[in-house]
């Protein structure tokens, strides 16, 4: 069920304007971050997507190694945005992780400021996003999206992350997953472009706000109380000196209540 990926069925009649109208399809592949971006340098038609079967050296945010085994979800999404909207897009690609997931599998994820989607308090996806910029000029935008789909946990003991197929107890179809989230990512992407705002949606999936707080980034670390995120999707941390800290960017590690 999970191995009839193809660009062509990934786009026959998306019903998209641009994204996933031109998918490129690699069995297996070191990363489809390498590939994206490659692409967007050489002009790739916006909403071009890379999709790997697997990936060899799949990675995450700060470097890390993101595991990427087959049956599990691994793509890249090539978007043009102004330098406005960079900051949105946090918000837009984890927003369309969690309809897609909730409309082809009825579970309920939710998030992890900036941008992890949890399902019990365990990771299900992880994002990536980067970008080109040039003299405050945004060259492209690449987001990296990957879901633990059909991962099988007892074959990974050492990660304390989840799968959709380890939450269902069956396997969940790749195809339909890929296609949902393509469509709930351009629908969001454009009400973003026509002005709609997608802040409170996003805010209101983040299990982070009023937990207990530990944020790390580079050697600095914030504790404290997350009270808020500002419309740029900053974290608004309360200290314990009582002091609001504005967090643009950091791994946050959810204290018991
Ligand atoms: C994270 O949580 O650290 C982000 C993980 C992002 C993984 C995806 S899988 C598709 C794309 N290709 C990569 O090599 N990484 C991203």
């Amino acid at each position: 069920m999970t191995n009839d990926l193809s660009a062509a069925s990934i786009t026959a009649n998306l019903g998209t304007r641009f994204v996933g109208q031109r998918v490129i399809y690699y069995p297996s592949l070191t990363s489809t971050m390498e590939v994206a971006k490659q692409e967007a340098r050489l002009g790739a038609v916006e909403g071009t997507v890379i999709v790997a079967g697997e990936q060899t050296i799949g990675r995450g945010r700060r470097k890390r190694a993101w595991l990427s085994p087959k049956g599990n979800i691994a793509l890249s999404i090539i978007l043009y945005p102004s330098a406005d909207y960079l900051p949105n897009l946090i918000m837009l690609s984890s927003l369309a992780v969690v309809y897609s997931i909730e409309s082809i599998t009825g579970l309920k994820p939710q998030l992890k400021w900036p941008n992890d989607a949890l399902i019990k308090g365990k990771k299900v996806c992880g994002i990536l996003i980067e970008s080109g910029v040039r003299r405050s000029k945004v060259d492209y935008a690449v987001i990296g999206i990957g879901i633990n789909t059909n991962l099988r946990l007892v074959d990974f003991p050492e990660i304390s992350a989840t799968s959709l197929s380890g939450e269902l107890g069956r396997e969940v179809p790749c195809l339909d997953l890929i296609r949902r989230l393509l469509v709930e990512v351009e629908k969001l992407y454009l009400a973003l472009l026509s002005g709609e705002p997608i802040y409170e949606q996003w805010r209101d999936r983040l299990v982070t706000l009023g937990r207990r707080v530990q944020v790390n980034w580079g050697k600095t670390r914030y504790e404290g109380i997350a009270e808020s995120v500002a419309r740029d999707g900053s974290l608004l941390l309360r200290c314990s000196d009582g002091s609001l800290a504005k967090i643009v960017a950091g791994d946050v590690t959810l204290r018991n209540h």
